[in-house]
């Protein structure tokens, strides 16, 4: 039986725009749950600004915190790194997985990272490699695959060529629907359309839920044999930067997707308390 593999991304894209920022001990406490029931893969914060997403404030406390109590899964508690002070913090507190970000969206970046998509490639080539030279496992997400709150609809099957370099480079390759308006027909194109081929086993799905789409995007991705999802415990999420994103597929609905599809794994999400 094929296995499903989740990455966790409630603390970190679920925590980011919840209307309300947890403490440190909070985040630790929301984590450890979420580890005891099995998800070992999770984002547990960013490296960002604090001023401008004040939730992920002390994010490498938690993470220390984590790695103190589960020093057995540090190496899968990652970190959202925007840039190289980000990822010096990292390395600082030893964090052993990150996960670098840019978008197919020009004004998307430019709101979420204040850089144009060129000036994003080519400050992370060199970010990439500095990690994957500290044995750091390296994940890339693109966001605004198939749909912009600024821009609109996007077009993947172009618009993903330019970052093969980046895809080539890194461990994990995550595509972001971040405003939740990819179809499950947006989904069957791109896949069908061969783009993803050469990185096929790279590939997580980010798929927010804004509009009810997600479930079908994640049963076509498995349909297709992809077994690799992002998802929140809950359901909670989105960016700030992307008005009216709404939250990431909860990890529940991904659960019982995986059970129709015939995927195994061992998360036990019922009963255990999410915030
Ligand atoms: P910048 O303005 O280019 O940075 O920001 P700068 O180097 O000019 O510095 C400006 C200020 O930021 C300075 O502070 C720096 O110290 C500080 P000041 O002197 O004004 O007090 N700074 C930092 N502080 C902490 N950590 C850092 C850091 N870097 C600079 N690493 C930057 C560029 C990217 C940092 C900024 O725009 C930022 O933090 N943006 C936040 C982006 C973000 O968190 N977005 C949400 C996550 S992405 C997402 O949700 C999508 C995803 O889920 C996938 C999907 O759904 O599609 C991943
Ligand atoms: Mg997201």
């Amino acid at each position: 039986m094929r296995e499903l593999k989740i990455c966790e991304v409630a603390p970190r894209d679920g925590l980011q725009s919840l209307g309300r920022v947890l403490s440190v001990e909070e985040r630790v406490d929301f984590v450890s749950r979420l580890y005891r029931a099995g998800l070992f893969k999770i984002e547990v914060g960013a490296l960002v600004n604090p001023k401008l997403v004040p939730a992920m404030a002390g994010s490498d406390e938690v993470f220390t915190k984590l790695s103190a109590l589960f020093p057995e899964n540090q190496k899968n508690f990652s970190l959202l790194v925007p840039n190289a002070k980000g990822l010096e913090k990292a390395f600082a507190i030893g964090c052993q997985s990150v996960a670098f970000f840019t978008a197919t969206s020009e004004t998307f970046n430019q709101k979420n990272i204040n850089r144009t998509v060129a000036e994003s490639i080519a400050e992370l080539g060199p970010l990439i490699a500095a990690a994957r030279e500290k044995g750091m496992l390296v994940r890339l997400y693109v966001s605004t695959v198939f749909d912009c709150a600024y821009e609109g609809t996007k077009n993947p099957e172009k618009e993903l060529a330019i970052f093969s370099e980046l895809f080539d480079s890194v461990d994990e390759i995550s595509l972001g629907d971040t405003t939740g308006r990819g179809t499950p027909q947006q989904v069957a194109t791109l896949i069908a359309h061969g783009i993803l081929d050469r990185w096929r086993d790279k590939i997580w799905w980010h798929f927010h839920d804004t509009y009810g789409h997600a479930a079908d995007n994640v049963r076509v991705a498995m349909r297709e044999g992809f077994t690799q999802f992002d998802s929140s415990a809950g359901g909670i999420g989105g960016c700030p930067f992307s008005p009216g994103a709404k939250g990431n597929i909860a990890t529940e609905k991904v659960l019982s997707l995986a059970r129709e599809a015939g995927l195994a794994h061992n998360i036990r999400l019922e009963g255990v308390r999410l915030l």
